[in-house]
């Protein structure tokens, strides 16, 4: 079944290692998974006297539609501090509000995260596991997927250069189109 991804980069640079992985992830993924990057550079910061005086800001409402419009949502992610890039922490919480209006609420999540270390980004990779939880987002456990080396991962046309990353990262994509059925599929049945 056709299926629409939006993407959550969490990083705002132009020369984003994680925007260009993104972009590759969406070139290797098959043909019925759709990846759409959804901004998140817009969002003015989460503060709920908006939401609770109902003057939410448009940034929002568009971001929180967009959220619901997709049927699963896939985070491409660099570290930051060990963590998530707090542009990316507010977008999550941007989405996660009025209480009990979750954007997020059952979308079938996988979370790539990179560096240009060594360590491939695990630390931001798991805090972001710890909110998908929260928010009921059924998250992909296999395959993992931390990129490290980031800085030579990319061919100059924005291809993945290395044949065994490149294979790495389409199977990634297969599965978690797997696993967007195998949630989303249940619910339907
Ligand atoms: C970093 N960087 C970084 N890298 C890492 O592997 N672990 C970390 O904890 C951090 N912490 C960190 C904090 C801040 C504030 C910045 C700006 C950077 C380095 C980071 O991986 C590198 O800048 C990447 O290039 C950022 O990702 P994009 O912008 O290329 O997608």
């Amino acid at each position: 079944m056709d299926r629409s991804v939006g993407v959550l980069v969490g990083s705002l640079r132009k020369e984003s290692f994680s925007r260009r992985l993104a972009g590759a992830l969406r070139d290797l993924a098959p043909a019925n998974l759709r990846l759409t990057v959804i901004e998140i550079g817009v969002l003015p910061h989460y503060n709920q006297d908006a939401d609770d005086e109902g003057r939410p800001f448009e940034e929002w409402l568009t971001f929180r539609q967009a959220i619901r419009a997709a049927d699963a949502i896939l985070f491409v992610t660099p570290e930051y501090n060990r963590s998530v890039p707090g542009v990316l922490k507010n977008a999550i919480d941007v989405g996660s509000r009025p209480y009990g209006k979750s954007a997020w609420d059952g979308k079938p999540a996988a979370v790539v995260s990179n560096t240009p270390g060594a360590m491939g980004g695990f630390g931001a990779n798991h805090a972001l596991r710890q909110p998908c939880v929260y928010l009921n987002m059924p998250t992909m456990q296999q395959p993992e997927a931390y990129i490290g080396g980031a800085a030579s991962l990319f061919s100059p046309d924005g291809g993945i250069a290395a044949a065994t990353t490149r294979d790495f990262l389409r199977n990634y994509v297969v599965r978690y189109a797997e696993w967007i059925e195998t949630i989303l599929g249940a619910k339907q049945a």
